[in-house]
């Protein structure tokens, strides 16, 4: 595990943003599957400036990891909605290069990446309970590939649904899909990143403490190559043992 710890949110979102342009400016297809979600806000406003208008770069192909099936305003379900108004629209991402997840195609997804040549890279944030992607505590076992999620896999379930598609009861589905742990576990590198105190204790959970499917984000700890990108913050409880 490689461990980078920056100063704060800015400069750490700086640093994913280079670390997903290093893979970008490779001379050949480079698939890499990127996160929703409030920590990557500020990486794609600088990605957006990095990538807008180069057409060099549609080498790159992008591929979402989760999605929960309620449909936006821009024709999406909530995890491709907020891709598209956060990177790929200001970006101007062809639709070529954006590879949809979603309730209709998850079972063909981990056959399409590789027969696309597999993920150079995914991009991952962490969640408090120690959840990455769709794979929360009790739902998705490390076997798992890509799958469907029902609302009733663990009692808080709905709950969660609910505040993801805006509050609204009513709106909440019947499941998500999400690429499994098995699945992220064949992408040749993973970027996991976490900002801000509240992610402490998990990201010292997750990556010194057991290997346990109560803690999701804990497998990740034995994939060969998996660089964890944190600010000074989230790396507060780590710092003894780096
Ligand atoms: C959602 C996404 C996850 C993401 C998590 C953390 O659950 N499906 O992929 O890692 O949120 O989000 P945030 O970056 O807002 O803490």
């Amino acid at each position: 595990m490689k461990f980078i710890i920056e100063k704060d949110y800015a400069s750490m979102s700086r640093v994913a943003a280079n670390i997903l342009l290093g893979e970008m400016y490779r001379d050949r297809r480079v698939n890499l599957a990127i996160t929703a979600g409030s920590t990557p806000v500020k990486m794609y406003e600088y990605l957006v400036e990095d990538v807008k208008g180069k057409d060099y770069l549609t080498n790159v192909h992008y591929y979402n990891f989760d999605e929960i099936p309620v449909i936006g305003e821009n024709g999406y379900g909530v995890t491709m909605g907020n891709l598209d108004k956060l990177y790929f629209s200001p970006a101007a991402i062809s639709a070529e290069q954006i590879h949809v997840l979603d309730e209709n195609n998850y079972l063909q997804q981990d056959e399409r990446i590789k027969d696309d040549g597999g993920l150079d890279l995914i991009l991952l944030g962490i969640g408090a309970d120690g959840h990455y992607c769709g794979n929360l505590p009790g739902t998705t076992k490390f076997e798992n590939m890509t799958s469907q999620v029902s609302v009733d896999a663990t009692p808080g379930m709905r709950d969660i649904l609910i505040e993801e598609v805006g509050g609204d009861a009513s709106k909440c589905p019947d499941y998500y899909v999400t690429m499994g742990p098995a699945s992220v576990m064949q992408s040749k590198r993973i970027l996991l990143f976490a900002t801000g105190a509240k992610k402490a204790a998990i990201i010292r959970q997750a990556f010194f403490g057991p290997v346990t499917n109560d803690v999701p984000s804990s497998l990740l700890q034995t994939h060969p190559n998996i660089t964890i990108l944190l600010d000074e913050a989230a790396a507060a409880e780590i710092q003894d043992l780096l």
